[in-house]
C-alpha cells in the first residue's frame, strides 16, 4: 500500500506543487489531498496540473475542529506544512504524533516563532548580517518552529545579497530538500533528530 500524504498550504504554493510534481508516479508514496484556508491561494492552480484538487476550508471551521475530522477520516502516513500559516492546536498533536512536518525558510532555532514567515525571515537574517542560511524540516509540536529537528541545510549569503536572492537561495534548497526527506521519512530511512 501507498503511504498517504496530507499537505496543508496557505500561498503561493510552489513546495506543494513540487511535491506533487516529485510523487506524481511514485507507487510508493502518494498526494491524497491539497487543503488550503484561502480560496485564492495560487497553490490551488499549481496542484491542479497533478490532477490534485485543493480543498478549501475556513478559519471558523478550521477552529471548530472540522478540518482535523476530515483529515483524520483520510487516515493519512503523513501530513506536510508547506507554506501554512495557521497554527495547529495540540488535538492536532495527539492526533497525529511524529507525523507533522512543517519546512522553515532559515535555521532553526534561529528566526523562528510566531509572524516568522517568508520574506519577514529573509529580511531578519540580512539585518543581523548573518553569513549563512538555510532550511530547517521538523516536526510540528504545539510551539510554533520549536519541534525536534529532522533535517538542515545551509547556504551561504553575501551581505550584498536583496531579500529576493536570499529567498531564491532557500528554494532551491526547499524544492531540491523537502521531497526528498518526505520519502526518506516515509520509507524509514531518516533517523530522527
Ligand atoms: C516557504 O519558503 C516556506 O519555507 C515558508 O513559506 C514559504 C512558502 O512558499 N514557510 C514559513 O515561513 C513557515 N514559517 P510556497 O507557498 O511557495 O511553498
Amino acid at each position: 500500500m501507498p503511504k498517504k500524504v496530507v499537505i496543508l498550504a496557505s500561498g503561493n504554493g510552489t513546495n506543494a506543487a513540487n511535491i506533487c510534481r516529485f510523487f506524481h508516479k511514485d507507487n510508493k508514496v502518494v498526494i491524497i489531498s491539497v487543503f488550503t484556508n484561502n480560496p485564492l491561494a495560487r497553490v490551488i492552480e499549481r496542484v491542479k496540473e497533478y490532477g490534485i484538487k485543493a480543498e478549501v476550508f475556513d478559519k471558523i471551521s478550521f477552529y471548530k475542529g472540522d478540518l482535523l475530522k476530515t483529515i483524520c477520516s483520510l487516515n493519512p502516513d503523513l501530513i506536510i506544512l508547506a507554506g501554512f500559516l495557521l497554527k495547529l492546536g495540540p488535538e492536532w498533536i495527539r492526533a497525529f504524533p511524529d507525523k507533522i512536518l512543517n519546512i522553515h525558510p532559515a535555521l532553526l532555532p534561529k528566526y523562528g516563532g510566531k509572524g516568522m514567515f517568508g520574506n519577514y525571515v529573509h529580511q531578519a537574517v540580512k539585518d543581523n548580517k548573518e553569513k549563512e542560511t538555510g532550511i530547517t524540516i521538523h516536526y510540528v509540536n504545539e510551539d510554533f518552529d520549536k519541534g525536534k529537528i529532522l533535517f538542515q541545510k545551509k547556504v551561504k549569503i553575501d551581505l550584498d545579497n536583496t531579500i529576493e536572492e536570499i529567498a531564491s537561495k532557500i528554494q532551491r534548497l526547499e524544492y531540491v530538500y523537502f521531497p526528498k526527506i518526505i520519502k526518506k521519512f516515509l520509507t524509514n530511512q531518516v533517523n530522527e533528530g
